[in-house]
């Protein structure tokens, strides 16, 4: 069919183009007549007149799927500008015809029916130079179908889309199905980019326009017009653009470059241009020269769905616009061949019915400035990152934590992930082990057998009384085990592992004279001795310490009796109790070796010199929890029960990450080690004893919620328990104080000049209530720590105390 002249006027007027996209036609004199066909076999085409765009079949997949088309005939891509059958390709030997009754019908080999416009009896067709296609009347020519009002995935110059029609996206990439997106005008006259998925039609989530536009409405037009100047607008009828989606501001013009707007199966709407052939650059593409929204990989973000990219996969911005997705470590593709469906673990799924296996079958991998910002499941705010990690892999339904300002849990499978631009975040994705099979419990029972074994083995080459101790301890632990769940085991391998690891010390009394430099410096002092600083060798390294000699009245405890609790008490493991390094018992000294905590005390912190700045309201809340962890950790966690006794400031000390931690939790076990539990002496320090200390009742871990209580109050109130009101000299108790604050609901008043506590009153109403709890005067009205714990978490609600007014009146 040879080409005939048309005469050209590429683009109409707007107002034309508005009013009467029909009269398009009536610029074309090139026809193809009724009769016409094409076939999948011939190589040819209905071409426009400029040549510019091809009407026909395009083979697709190399088996011979063919897409009966509208192409960029003159570029080697042959790009597709429209298709009829983009859901259902047909085979080779298939054939589109002008009947000669007027009708436009592609039919498979055996004949069947797989496309035809719903249009009235035409007297001819033809191929715009516009890239429309179109079936005209006898008569007035006028036009009765286009193509340009059914598009596939992208809008041409002079094109319009109308209330109600759609670009929908490709598949991926060579599939050119309807995908995942789509762009439409909705009947409401709102512009939206949507997320959506053949054949399910409906508009999912919305990714753009983002937010609401003028007056918190969304800009409403009544078509979109890709104009004359080759702008993309919305418009009203009268012609006025509300909205620019691409302003092409006078760039290249169409004489010179071939320009569409697509809506590309990544979900990301974008203004090409590719320059026309003149001769000169011989390596052209297609640019993207504008695209929406600006950053795909946040934009797709809703209550439901798997975001930018597939489920389990994360989404990240490369060159600026395309979202490139990935799967975690660990991680493949669900189908190498199609990235949208995302990724799944290439390693044998947790299984919640083995409980043992899970916390030493998997390990947590770090994915830096990786973020899955929705759907926790569960989240902590004063977490620290050690015990993140420890919650997700304690936790079987757990997949991934992300570990930033919170710790929030997630479980699979995991949606909306992307690179964050917050590099203070990052997400810890857990995986089995690669060399861990399939756990079952039996398999694991052996591995912990073989590690105690292992541990007992090389205890025996140092003391045998060690081991009588370690087996012990293996099997009260081991009696405990069953009725604990996988944290109290998990704790017990961890506290195996540390006592191979932590070589506690037995060091000679000169050594520590030579570590101190005979005792010179102090770090502190407290009830049962005084506390100096020192540096130990160990290897190339130094280390410091800090040393604390026992007064003689301890040093009266039997040798046997002190190395058996000092091996317990070294034996207990948790981040949130100081670290015995080792200790020295030789003649009359008993001396204990710490680790060294660089930040101090917490009194030092709380009450320390006029102008040093106090710890922040966030940073104490934190110290509340770690200090609650720690005695929950004594109380109930560790293989015998440890009651501290003098839970205060000046015992919780901070290490350089200002992680606080509980020291001298193990004087209390040494000196009650020869005494019954009611006590006659009186033991702890002024202001934090419980009232049952001085009413022979018997000394249970309730002492510790009563000082830990108080402790809770000076935390809040940055004041010691103890405040001397300046202006008449009287000393008040701390408790009595708050208690009055919190009844007549002043509680401001307690954090007055701290901004971050008083922003924050709803937290520092709870920690006040949780504290007056702690310090009630009967032990059995005080929450065990376990619930403190709970209770400053947040994840159990805090009742309205009591008064504990007739205990403090009481001391
Ligand atoms: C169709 O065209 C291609 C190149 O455009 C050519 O390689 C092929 O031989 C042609 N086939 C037929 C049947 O004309
Ligand atoms: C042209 O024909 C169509 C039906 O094919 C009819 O609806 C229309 O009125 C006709 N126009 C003129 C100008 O005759
Ligand atoms: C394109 O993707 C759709 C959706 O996954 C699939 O059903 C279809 O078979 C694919 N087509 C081709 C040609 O691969
Ligand atoms: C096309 O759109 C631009 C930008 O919105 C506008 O300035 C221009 O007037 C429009 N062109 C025509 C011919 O309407
Ligand atoms: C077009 O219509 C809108 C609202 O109907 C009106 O605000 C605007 O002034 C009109 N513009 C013109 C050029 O008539
Ligand atoms: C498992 O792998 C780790 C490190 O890759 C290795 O240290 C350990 O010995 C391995 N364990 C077994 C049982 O192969």
């Amino acid at each position: 069919m040879a080409p005939v002249q048309f005469q050209s006027k590429l683009y109409f007027s707007l107002s034309l183009l508005l009013f009467l996209p029909s009269t398009i036609t009536s610029q074309s004199n090139r026809n193809v007549p009724l009769g016409s066909s094409l076939t999948t076999e011939s190589n040819s085409s209905w071409l426009s007149p400029s040549g510019e765009f091809a009407f026909g079949f395009q083979q697709i997949t190399p088996d011979g799927g063919y897409l009966l088309a509208i192409v960029f005939d003159e570029i080697p891509e042959r790009t597709v500008a429209w298709s009829a059958n983009r859901n259902n390709l047909v085979p080779r030997g298939s054939k589109l015809e002008l009947t000669t009754s007027g009708h436009l019908v592609l039919t498979d080999p055996s004949g069947r029916h797989v496309w035809s416009p719903n249009s009235d009896p035409a007297s001819h067709a033809a191929m715009l130079d516009t890239g429309n296609f179109v079936l005209l009347a006898a008569n007035d020519s006028s036009t009765l179908w286009e193509s340009f009002q059914e598009p596939a995935d992208t809008l041409l110059p002079t094109q319009t889309l109308e209330q109600g029609s759609q670009l929908i996206a490709k598949y991926s990439k060579s599939n050119h199905s309807q995908g995942r997106f789509k762009f439409i005008l909705r009947r409401d006259r709102n512009l939206f980019l949507h997320v959506t998925h053949y054949p399910e039609m409906r508009a999912g989530i919305s990714y753009w326009p983002p937010t609401t536009a003028v007056g918190g409405q969304y800009y409403t037009g009544d078509r979109v017009v890709f104009n004359q100047s080759l702008s993309l607008d919305l418009i009203l009828n009268n012609g006025t653009v509300v909205f620019p989606v691409f302003n092409s501001n006078g760039g290249s013009s169409s004489r010179d470059f071939y320009h569409r707007v697509t809506l590309d199966y990544d979900g990301v709407l974008r203004y090409y241009e590719y320059p026309k052939s003149n001769g000169q650059s011989s390596n052209k593409v297609w640019s993207s020269v504008y695209f929406k929204p600006p950053n795909i990989c946040t934009a797709v973000t809703g209550d439901m769905g798997s975001g930018a990219c597939g489920y389990n996969s994360y989404c990240e911005l490369v060159n600026d616009q395309y979202p490139k997705c990935s799967c975690p470590p660990g991680y493949i593709l669900k189908d190498s061949s199609d990235e949208s469906k995302g990724c799944i673990p290439d390693f044998a799924p947790q299984d919640c019915r083995l409980q043992e296996g899970n916390s030493d079958a998997f390990e947590l991998v770090d994915m830096p400035a990786v973020d899955w910002p929705l759907y926790d499941y569960e989240s902590f705010e004063f977490y620290t990152e050690d015990m993140c990690r420890q919650s997700c892999l304690s936790d079987c339904q757990c997949a991934l934590v992300v570990y930033g300002k919170f710790c929030w849990k997630k479980k699979s499978p995991l949606s909306n992930g992307r690179v964050g631009d917050d590099k203070t975040e990052k997400s810890l994705v857990k995986v089995r082990r690669s060399n861990s099979t399939t756990s079952s419990p039996h398999v694991e029972k052996k591995r912990k057998g073989l590690v105690v074994i292992i541990i007992i083995g090389s205890v025996l080459l140092a003391s045998s009384a060690f081991v009588i101790l370690l087996s012990a301890m293996f099997l009260s632990m081991k009696k405990k085990k069953k009725n604990q769940d996988s944290a109290a085991s998990r704790a017990f391998l961890d506290r195996q592992n540390d006592l191979l690891s932590r070589n506690l010390r037995s060091f000679a009394y000169c050594e520590l004279e030579l570590a101190t430099e005979r005792f010179k410096e102090v770090l502190g002092s407290g009830a049962s001795g005084i506390v100096y600083r020192g540096v130990l060798p160990n290897n190339n390294q130094r280390r410091l310490v800090a040393v604390k000699r026992l007064d003689n009245t301890v040093s009266e405890i039997k040798d046997q009796e002190f190395e058996t609790e000092v091996r317990v008490i070294g034996g207990t493991n948790h981040k949130n109790l100081v670290k015995l390094v080792g200790f020295c018992n030789e003649g009359l000294h008993r001396v204990l070796v710490y680790e060294f905590m660089s930040n101090g005390s917490l009194a030092g912190l709380l009450f320390g010199e006029e102008g040093q700045s106090r710890p922040n309201w966030y940073t104490r809340m934190e110290i509340a929890c770690a200090v609650a962890r720690g005695l929950v950790y004594l109380h109930e966690e560790c293989s015998t029960q440890i009651i501290h006794c003098d839970i205060k400031p000046q015992n919780v000390l901070l290490d350089e990450s200002m992680m606080a931690k509980i020291s001298d939790f193990g004087i209390a076990k040494l000196l009650k080690a020869n005494q019954t539990r009611t006590m006659t002496k009186i033991r702890g320090t002024r202001g934090y004893v419980a009232p049952e200390w001085f009413r022979n009742m018997s000394i249970t871990t309730k002492v510790d919620v009563y000082s830990f209580g108080v402790l809770l109050l000076e935390l809040v109130c940055c004041r010691s328990k103890l405040e001397t009101e300046a202006a008449n000299e009287v000393e008040v108790f701390l408790a009595n104080w708050a208690y009055e604050c919190y009844s007549d609901g002043q509680l401001r008043k307690l954090v007055e000049n701290d901004d971050e506590a008083m922003n924050d009153v709803e937290n520092v109403e709870r920690f006040v209530k949780i504290a007056l709890w702690c310090i009630q005067d009967d032990p059995c009205l005080r929450p065990a720590m376990k619930k403190v714990v709970h209770m400053l978490e947040g994840s159990v609600h805090v009742p309205t105390p009591l008064d504990p007014e007739s205990f403090i009146s009481n001391i």
